[in-house]
């Protein structure tokens, strides 16, 4: 079973047969979310989303947006889940119904790895389409495991793009460029683009700020967690005066909850009164599950489905889609 409290290695218990088939049967026969199940115990509900994640499809198929939506992860912050965020919100939303694309923008491409996507130095990668006017057509790739979810690798040339994109025409807007011109072309229509950003304000930050209209927030519950926040707050106002008049702060997402701790409470409460309802009711538990799955080449929500951190950033999916 999902036991978040288990370590690495032991992710080979699982249900019964039995439990799982009655889980199915239970999930066929209703059309309802993954939420309104209040009366499943724990074990069943876990099952059944095992046996929804393996075949693809969970719950209701989610509301596609008017438009494609772009959003930015952002947080100039290291370490405070951007990455796990972008590909678990991903994912989460692919399987429930919708169409994804992943960019990820970190020389440390580790959305790459969190993907399974190859990222050596000789894959088409965001840093040919940035810096090489490749088309982000040819550096898409399918996810495998997860029906509707794509992905745009980072490789360690990367590194090397904050310096080369400053002599550079149109220095901002390349990714935007790049992004309009594949959302033009593309025959099937995506319902969410996420771009993983670096831990840092350089060029590639700004250059996801200028592609997008919306920006993500993780903010992990600890106590530095508000530290730079209005830097990053201030960052998005003065690209909004100067180079994207469209883009603003959507969405925070509370990330590494520690609902034993009351410093994780406060600082949830604080980030509450900050930014009001634009942070997700839905907040992310610290899981061993969600950090082991990375190294597996998978989102948590393939590796174990049933755990809570796999059913919170389900939930988390809903909520986004759910507020336009
Ligand atoms: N809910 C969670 N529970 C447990 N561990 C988590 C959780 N979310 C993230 N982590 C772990 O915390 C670490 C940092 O997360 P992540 O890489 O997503 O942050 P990041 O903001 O993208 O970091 P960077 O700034 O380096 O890009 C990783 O080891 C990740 O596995
Ligand atoms: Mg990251």
């Amino acid at each position: 079973m999902s036991d978040d409290s288990s370590t690495a290695g032991s992710g080979n218990f699982g249900p019964s047969e039995a439990a799982i088939k009655a889980a199915a049967d239970v999930s066929r026969e209703t059309r309802e979310t993954i939420n309104e199940r209040s009366e499943d115990t724990p074990i069943a509900r876990a099952a059944a989303i095992a046996v929804a994640v393996a075949s693809g499809k969970v719950g209701t198929p989610l509301p596609h947006p008017s438009q494609t939506r772009v959003i930015t992860v952002a947080n100039q912050k290291g370490g405070v889940g951007k990455t796990t965020t972008t590909v678990n919100l991903a994912a989460g939303l692919a399987l429930q119904g919708l169409r994804v694309l992943v960019i990820d923008l970190d020389p440390q491409g580790n959305a790459s790895t969190a993907l399974g996507m190859p990222h050596h130095d000789d894959v088409d990668s965001i840093y040919e389409v940035l810096l090489e006017d490749m088309k982000l057509a040819d550096a898409v790739q399918e996810i495998e495991l997860i029906p509707g979810l794509y992905g745009v690798p980072a490789t360690l040339d990367l590194a090397g793009a904050e310096l080369e994109l400053v002599s550079l025409v149109a220095r901002e807007n390349r990714l935007k460029r790049a992004i309009s011109a594949y959302l033009d072309q593309s025959s099937d229509r995506f319902d969410f683009v996420f771009i993983d950003c670096p831990p840092s304000l350089g060029l590639l930050t700004v250059n996801a700020l200028v592609a997008a209209d919306e920006v993500l927030i993780p903010i992990q519950c600890e106590y530095y967690a508000l530290e730079g926040l209005g830097q990053l707050v201030r960052n998005v106002d003065l690209i909004r005066a100067h180079l994207n008049p469209n883009i603003y702060i959507s969405t925070i997402l509370l990330t590494m909850y520690d609902a034993r701790t009351r410093l994780a409470a406060q600082v949830a409460q604080e980030v509450r009164n900050y930014f009001g309802d634009r942070v997700l009711p839905t907040a992310i538990p610290r899981s061993v599950r969600v950090s082991e799955a990375p190294s597996f080449q998978q989102t948590v929500l393939t590796y174990d489905p049933g755990s809570t951190g796999a059913q919170s950033y389900l939930q988390a999916a809903r909520e986004m889609a759910e507020t336009p």
